[in-house]
């Protein structure tokens, strides 16, 4: 996957991007990511990339020359490649999920706008494929927001992860929360291991793990059950958890 990033501040990615599990899969050329800095292309003397608003307000907005410029750079650059998916961060957009990640997952080039300063001139939108928002919060800029979904992203490409870390259990991935796990020892400090993950029987176990999920799903995000469809095994499983809980 091919990554292109337009920001005001590069220096931003450098860490969080080659360390762990998106460094390696950098060094295993499953990835390649390129910052973009575009006041490198402001037309302006001064490399401005921002001016007041038309109507007056408070702030100023990012102006269309220089990301246009910068995007037009970059697929010139990409002409090989499919122009994929152009996201624009914004506290407006639609808010990023699993889903989205597994979406983006597929494309082999995405292309992350990050903003800065009040906002975007309308007309950058028309840039984008989808302007998306980390959540219902106000970041200084796109930068933490792009690189969170782009851990979230290249996670779930083929090969990254290995068999220890693997992802189609995931919170979410299932559409339900996790199961509890645990490893040695046995017992902790009184806290016992739940006797069924000793025994061996894969059968027994898959039904309890199917119970846990769904019964911390209900407990912790029950919003996350309406939009899933439960088979028949889960809608019992679910009213045996419900009964156990009005005991
Ligand atoms: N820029 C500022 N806040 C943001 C958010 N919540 N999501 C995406 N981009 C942003």
């Amino acid at each position: 996957m091919k990554i292109d990033i337009l920001s005001l501040f590069p220096d931003m990615f450098s860490g969080p991007l080659h360390q762990s599990i998106v460094g390696k899969a950098i060094e295993d050329q499953l990835l390649d990511i390129q910052v973009t800095n575009f006041r490198d292309f402001s037309s302006n003397k001064h490399h401005n990339v921002d001016d007041y608003p038309y109507g007056g307000g408070a702030g100023m907005l990012l102006q269309p020359q220089p990301i246009f410029d910068a995007m037009a750079a970059i697929q010139n650059d990409n002409a090989k490649l499919p122009k994929g998916r152009v996201i624009i961060l914004d506290p407006g957009g639609k808010q990023f999920d699993q889903e989205m990640a597994e979406t983006f997952a597929h494309e082999s080039h995405l292309t992350f706008i990050c903003g800065h300063y009040e906002g975007y001139d309308e007309r950058i939108k028309t840039l984008a494929t989808d302007e998306v928002s980390l959540g219902d919060y106000v970041l200084t800029g796109g930068e933490l927001a792009a690189m969170v979904m782009i851990d979230a992203t290249v996670r779930l490409l083929p090969g990254v992860l290995g068999n220890k870390e693997s992802a189609p259990g995931d919170s979410f991935s299932t559409g339900l929360l996790e199961y509890p796990q645990y490893s040695r020892p046995a017992v902790f400090r009184g806290m016992q291991v739940p006797e069924v993950l000793l025994n061996g029987n894969h059968q027994l176990i898959d039904q309890w793990r199917r119970k846990q999920a769904l019964k911390r799903t209900l407990l912790k995000r029950p919003d996350l059950l309406n939009k899933m469809t439960l088979s028949k095994i889960d809608l019992e499983l679910l009213d045996d958890i419900k009964a156990d809980l009005n005991d």
